[in-house]
């Protein structure tokens, strides 16, 4: 290791004084219309990458925002129904009522309201593997939730540091942040919270084995939120509503391109001596710009030169192919593993309108649903629409997810004995948001890895940001982007 740094670093440091061909980056390949010079690029065009475009645009940079879907958004879901014309929200819906959320939305135009839930009056619990109505299985007593909470509450306060990302984690690590949180649990006797703690962290996987950290962080605010029923969604329940204005504020193939596949990128770090490139460095002609990005539109392939670069995707080595990663960016990368989580729409599924139904298994600890399979299923608030979430700590192809959602819909239909519906169900939202949660393991992160990967933060005119550094939340991820990185790329 130590080694190749080395020899790596003796190329670079010729290279880069020397008139070489290593970068495959060719400017001259590109007409004068076809490179756009920016003061920043930004790779994702989800909740992270979207905030980072529109607040450096309100502080006078310019930018780049290069998105591969056809929408900016990442993991916000917003169903459009033909029928009543109603939108509903089934990805991202809550946002917290801080400023940083507030002055963004104000920003763009979005209105926003205090968040009400659906009307549901009948919570119901089956075991949806099994297909078995449960009458007997219900949620911990009250008073046992409540006693868990407070002594929740109490732990949690002796970390607030778990708010801002991992970037005040302490070290050493304390032991119980390193905790599977099932033992941790056991150990603070905090069953009584397992299920509803399963419902905010839904899609990170088997909750019992993922890292106390995780989980902790990720609830550091968010229990007190729920307490207080604060929560704010959009007025017109279409969260997607925010990526429309970005969009159009930023300016379409101007300086926001979607349907954009990035192809290569290459960074020229002439100040900084140590890297270890493994990949084609930049060339000397490349040196006057620190980044060059290739993407390609329908209209061709295009040319960003800019000063910095944001990655505001999950930072998986699958994900970053088009990045000249040095060794050490490349070996922090690739200790991620992730979860998987989808959620969908069903019209018609036969389930009344007023009830929900949650997956139970009254056989495994706390009545944690067995994964892969539904975490639940619930009223949109729009009419013949429900919406269901499922999960698995490993991946699932698509079309056995969704075959499953409909199978299962039909057998509790069944099941419940609802009466029974004339119309066929139908699958009509479906978004399978891999790679999800992204994590590494205790030992991993007690040996410092959150603190060698925030390293990373700044070097190479590189910044990164999203659920990564943060959890998923649109809210927090706003508010460390806006703590921690926009102050260093409006410098
Ligand atoms: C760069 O592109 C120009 C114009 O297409 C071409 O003439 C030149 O040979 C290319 N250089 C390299 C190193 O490929
Ligand atoms: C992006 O691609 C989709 C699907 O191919 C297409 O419908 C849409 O018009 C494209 N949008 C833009 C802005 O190019
Ligand atoms: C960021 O979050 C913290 C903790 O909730 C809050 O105190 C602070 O006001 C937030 N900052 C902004 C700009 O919203
Ligand atoms: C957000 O909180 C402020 C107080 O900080 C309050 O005045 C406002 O009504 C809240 N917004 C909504 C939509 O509830
Ligand atoms: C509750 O009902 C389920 C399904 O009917 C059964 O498997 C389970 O053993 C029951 N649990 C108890 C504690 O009776
Ligand atoms: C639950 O708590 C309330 C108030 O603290 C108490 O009056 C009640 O007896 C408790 N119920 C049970 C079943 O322990
Ligand atoms: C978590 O549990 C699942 C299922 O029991 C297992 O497949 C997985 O390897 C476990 N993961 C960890 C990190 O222990
Ligand atoms: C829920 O809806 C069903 C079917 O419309 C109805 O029969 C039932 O009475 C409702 N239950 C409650 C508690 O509102």
């Amino acid at each position: 290791m130590k080694v190749r740094e080395l020899v790596s670093h003796f190329f670079l440091f010729t290279f880069c004084f020397a008139t070489s061909v290593l970068g495959t980056i060719n400017e001259s390949a590109f007409t004068a219309s076809d490179i756009i010079t920016r003061d920043v690029v930004i790779i994702g065009g989800g909740s992270s990458g979207t905030y980072t475009a529109i607040r450096l645009q309100q502080l006078g940079k310019s930018v780049a925002l290069i998105e591969r879907k056809s929408i900016l958004g990442g993991h916000v879901d917003t169903f459009y129904d033909p029928i009543t014309r109603q939108t509903f929200d089934f990805g991202v819906v809550l946002f917290e009522n801080i400023s940083v959320v507030t002055n963004y939305f104000a920003h763009l135009d979005v209105e926003l309201a205090k968040f009400s839930s659906l009307g549901v009056t009948v919570q119901s619990f089956a075991d949806i593997t099994k297909m078995e109505k449960l009458t007997n299985a219900s949620l911990p007593s009250p008073n046992a939730t409540a006693a868990a909470l407070t002594k929740f509450g109490e732990i949690l306060n002796k970390y607030p540091y778990l708010y801002n990302g991992f970037n005040d984690l302490q070290y050493p690590v304390p032991e119980d942040l390193l905790l599977p949180f099932g033992d941790f649990m056991e150990k603070y006797q905090l069953n009584a919270l397992a299920y509803q703690v399963m419902g905010f962290l839904q899609g990170g996987g088997n909750l019992l084995n993922q890292t106390s950290l995780y989980v902790m962080k990720y609830l550091a605010k968010i229990v007190g939120n729920f307490l207080k029923d604060n929560f704010l969604t959009t007025a017109a329940h279409d969260n997607h509503e925010l990526y429309v204005r970005a969009l159009e504020r930023l300016g379409p193939n101007e300086n926001a391109f979607v349907n954009a596949s990035v192809t290569e990128i290459e960074r020229c770090d002439t100040n900084y001596a140590y890297s270890g490139h493994d990949q084609g460095s930049a060339s000397i002609d490349e040196c006057d710009t620190p980044v060059n990005v290739v993407f390609n539109i329908q209209s061709g392939a295009k040319l960003v030169k800019a000063s910095q670069l944001v990655i505001a995707i999950p930072p998986l080595l699958e994900n970053l192919q088009f990045l000249d990663l040095s060794s050490e960016e490349r070996s922090l990368f690739g200790q991620f593993g992730n979860t998987y989580y989808w959620d969908a729409v069903v019209r018609n599924s036969g389930i009344p309108r007023n009830t929900s139904i949650s997956n139970f298994d009254p056989n495994a600890p706390s009545g944690l649903p067995r994964l892969p399979g539904i975490y639940d299923i619930g009223p949109s608030g729009v009419k013949d629409l429900d919406i269901v979430y499922y999960g698995s700590p490993y991946p699932v192809e698509n079309v056995e997810v969704a075959n499953d959602i409909m199978d299962k819909i039909a057998g509790l239909v069944k099941v419940y004995n609802f009466p029974p519906n004339r119309k066929k169900p139908e699958l009509v939202g479906f978004h399978d948001h891999r790679p999800y949660g992204l994590f590494v393991s205790a030992e991993v992160i007690k040996n410092g890895f959150y603190k060698n990967l925030l390293v990373l933060q700044g070097r190479r005119n590189t910044y990164y940001t999203g659920a990564a550094w943060q959890v998923h939340d649109s809210s927090r991820i706003w508010n460390w982007t806006e703590m921690n990185i926009i102050p260093k790329l409006s410098s």
